[in-house]
């Protein structure tokens, strides 16, 4: 392929014995000496790199530079300058030009000025290469970005799916302990579908906003698990937390069986209650999780009980998801109701 350079001086013997030199060594030189045609091409052709001289009838070759960044043109410039004029050349660079090469009288000046126009064309096309290679690379994290967050929206779109499904099959349920059952577990499924909600609505990609999540997913409670004529109220208290998904989803599951078990035994049915989600730092390192209410409490019997292993599904799910994220679960001591914590590590 050959190299096209564009030749601006308006020394025009000097131009001849470059373009037979740098035709030798397959350089297609154009020569101008009007930089404003210099411009004109430059603007409606494709050059490889330009050779610039400082000496110019009316203006110096800074000048021009300065008026090709002005006018957006990138086509790297070798400059010329004549001998021992280092502040010339130091202000070229300044300028822009690529490399520069001191004029002189010998044979020496047309090898300096070969080697250096090969040297910024291999370099501009190295710059090239790696610009399209970036852009490419940038390209493959969208798009395998986009799919990520497209499978995320499938996933919590299926399992939204799966808890309507349960919600029918809760509504035409014979007995009561089974319409229980299907509920619960329709809860369970709702806090994992939020968890993928979350993945995909953030910019993220893997880690989950729990502030938005944990306030969905209490809403969502209050209004299935106890109904709209409720008096059952789930205030939520929480710090901006970001937590990776699989820890997340562990946060939402003990949420939703403690919040449910509150909802379910805390107060007497019909009564007026208060349920308590926080989640708050307690230090860089961890955050509180609580859930808590001001109802009827453990009773020493409770099954519940840190200890007991007779116990119901809702405290093993919450036991294990406990240990897994924290310090597993305690129960606070209180006078009065249920507060329930884990001390969740947080990462980073
Ligand atoms: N907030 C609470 N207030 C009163 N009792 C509770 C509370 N949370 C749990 N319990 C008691 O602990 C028991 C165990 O709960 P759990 O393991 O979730 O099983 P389940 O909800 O299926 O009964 C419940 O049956 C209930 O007696
Ligand atoms: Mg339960």
């Amino acid at each position: 392929m050959d190299t096209r350079v564009l030749y601006i001086d308006d020394d025009v013997p000097l131009a001849h014995l470059v373009k037979r030199n740098l035709g030798r060594s397959s350089h297609d030189v154009v020569h101008v000496h009007d930089p404003n045609e210099a411009v004109e091409r430059l603007q409606s052709e494709t050059f490889d790199v330009v050779v610039l001289d400082h000496y110019l009838a009316n203006m110096t070759g800074l000048d021009i530079l300065r008026r090709f960044r002005e006018l957006g043109i990138v086509t790297p410039v070798v400059y010329v300058t004549g001998s021992s004029e280092a502040q010339i050349a130091v202000e070229a660079l300044k300028s822009g030009a690529s490399d520069y090469v001191i004029k002189n009288a010998s044979e020496d000046f047309l090898s300096l000025l070969a080697d250096a126009v090969v040297n910024t064309v291999a370099n501009a096309r190295l710059r090239k290469a790696k610009e399209l290679a970036d852009e490419e690379t940038r390209r493959a994290k969208e798009r395998a970005e986009a799919l990520l967050a497209e499978m995320n929206h499938r996933v919590a779109n299926s399992l939204a799916l799966v808890t309507s499904l349960l919600r029918l099959q809760a509504a035409s349920a014979q007995h009561e302990e089974t319409r229980q059952v299907l509920q619960e577990t329709q809860s369970r499924i709702s806090a994992i579908a939020g968890m993928h909600r979350s993945l995909y609505s953030n910019d993220k990609i893997s880690s989950v906003d729990m502030k938005p999540y944990i306030s969905a997913l209490a809403s969502d409670l209050a209004s299935t698990v106890s109904g709209p004529e409720s008096r059952l109220q789930i205030s939520c208290d929480l710090d901006d937390i970001e937590l990776a998904a699989d820890k997340a989803v562990s946060v939402g599951m003990i949420v939703t069986e403690l919040a449910t078990n509150a909802l379910k035994y805390a107060y007497p049915e019909g009564e007026p209650g208060e349920i308590r989600v926080v989640f708050k730092r307690v230090d860089g390192m961890n955050a509180r999780l609580a859930v808590e209410d001001d109802g009827a409490g453990l009773s020493s019997s409770s099954e519940a009980k840190p200890g007991n292993h007779k116990t119901g599904l809702g405290t093993r799910i919450v036991r294990s998801m406990a240990d897994s994220i924290g310090n597993g679960i305690t129960y606070a001591p209180t006078q009065r109701g249920t507060v329930a914590e884990v001390l969740v590590l947080l990462e980073g």
